[in-house]
């Protein structure tokens, strides 16, 4: 007998190579592997990551599953199905007509499922995910990890995007070092996974201001998780897979190199911009780096950053220092 995380992992990768074979069917050509062509996605790609699609059916998966001896309890701890609201002890395919993606552990193994829609219904959520279940702890997770970790290693560096589109399309333009929190935000043991492999990141959200609310908090989490941070900022409405696509190879690998910063460019940037001139701006892109430098561990570090930051506000370094050390004392 398997004990339940194991009889989860059986279910979720009976599932994921259901999903995988639907890919092939009338249905799923049509449909599933019609939408991932455009947007640009080839077969390598779609293999690599163990895309799918769940066809447009209340209960195949289930049906499936239980023809190949799968309990229905066993189903619903994987989050695979549901049960009907007003008829209990009936269920339903969690995932229907939608594209899969396939969350993947460290080793591999597939733990969960994205599904995107394929129509712009704003009625529906665009993305309808696993639940939490024995075996995917969703704040522990990194989209992508599994087939970036050996990149991220050689590389030295972990690029950090928001979505599974945006790790696709970076794998397309020959980057391999990048993972995705998949919506949410950065997490204390999603740092910690990222740091068995690397001690920088360079975070690429989505040029949206939800994009940049999520950069700042990120950036100080992983400043507090003792990592290097880098960040880029897209130009508005664009996300690494839209601009990858745009560019093409060579311009988006130049826009990366081109574009990156380190923390404090990025936020001298946002936050005094253009009217470097203006003093209440000024005050404020001082008030902001000095917050951030605050979360660095190591005071040597610490310390460095604080004079590099002296040095491009034109200010004097010990009143930075003053505050710098005023908001440790807050911090404590
Ligand atoms: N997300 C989610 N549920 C939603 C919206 C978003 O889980 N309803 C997660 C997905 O992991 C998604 C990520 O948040 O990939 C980023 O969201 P968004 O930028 O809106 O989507 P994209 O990844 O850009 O997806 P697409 O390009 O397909 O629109
Ligand atoms: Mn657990
Ligand atoms: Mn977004
Ligand atoms: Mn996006
Ligand atoms: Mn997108």
């Amino acid at each position: 007998a398997y004990n339940e995380r194991e009889s989860l992992f059986i279910a979720v990768n009976f599932a994921r190579e259901f999903f995988q074979q639907n890919l092939k069917t009338d249905e799923g050509q049509s449909i599933g592997l019609s939408y991932f062509k455009e947007r640009g996605f080839d077969l390598a790609t779609i293999e690599k990551f163990d895309l799918g699609y769940a066809l447009n059916s209340w209960d195949q998966l289930l049906l499936e599953a239980r023809k190949s001896g799968f309990e229905v309890d066993n189903l619903l701890k994987a989050g695979l199905i549901l049960e009907r609201e007003n008829s209990p002890g009936h269920y339903y395919d969690r995932f229907r007509g939608r594209v899969i993606f396939p969350v993947h552990n460290l080793s591999g193994k597939a733990i969960a499922f994205g599904a995107r829609i394929l129509t712009q219904d704003k009625k529906q959520p665009k993305y309808i995910n696993s639940p939490e279940t024995a075996i995917y702890h969703k704040s522990d997770v990194l989209y992508g990890i599994y087939q970036a970790k050996q990149a991220i290693r050689q590389e030295g560096n972990c690029y950090l995007v928001e979505g599974y589109t945006d790790v696709l399309s970076m794998h397309m333009a020959g980057i391999e070092n990048v993972v995705a929190s998949s919506g949410t935000s950065l997490t204390e043991s999603q740092i910690k996974l990222i740091k068995r492999f690397s001690d920088q990141v360079t975070v690429l959200y989505d040029g949206d201001e939800a994009g940049i609310k999520a950069s700042l908090r990120g950036i100080d989490m992983l400043l507090e998780g003792g990592l290097n941070v880098k960040a880029v900022v897209f130009p508005s409405g664009e996300d690494p897979d839209s601009f990858a696509r745009k560019s093409g190879k060579r311009e988006f690998q130049d826009f990366l190199k081109a574009g990156q910063k380190d923390f404090i460019h990025f936020k001298i940037d946002l936050f005094a911009g253009e009217a470097a001139g203006d003093p209440i701006k000024k005050a404020e892109a001082i008030r902001q780096v000095v917050l951030s430098i605050a979360k660095i561990p190591d005071p040597i570090v610490r310390s460095v950053y604080a004079k590099e930051s002296a040095r491009l506000l034109a200010m004097e370094e010990e009143i930075l220092l003053t505050e710098l050390n005023r908001q440790l004392l807050k911090q404590q």
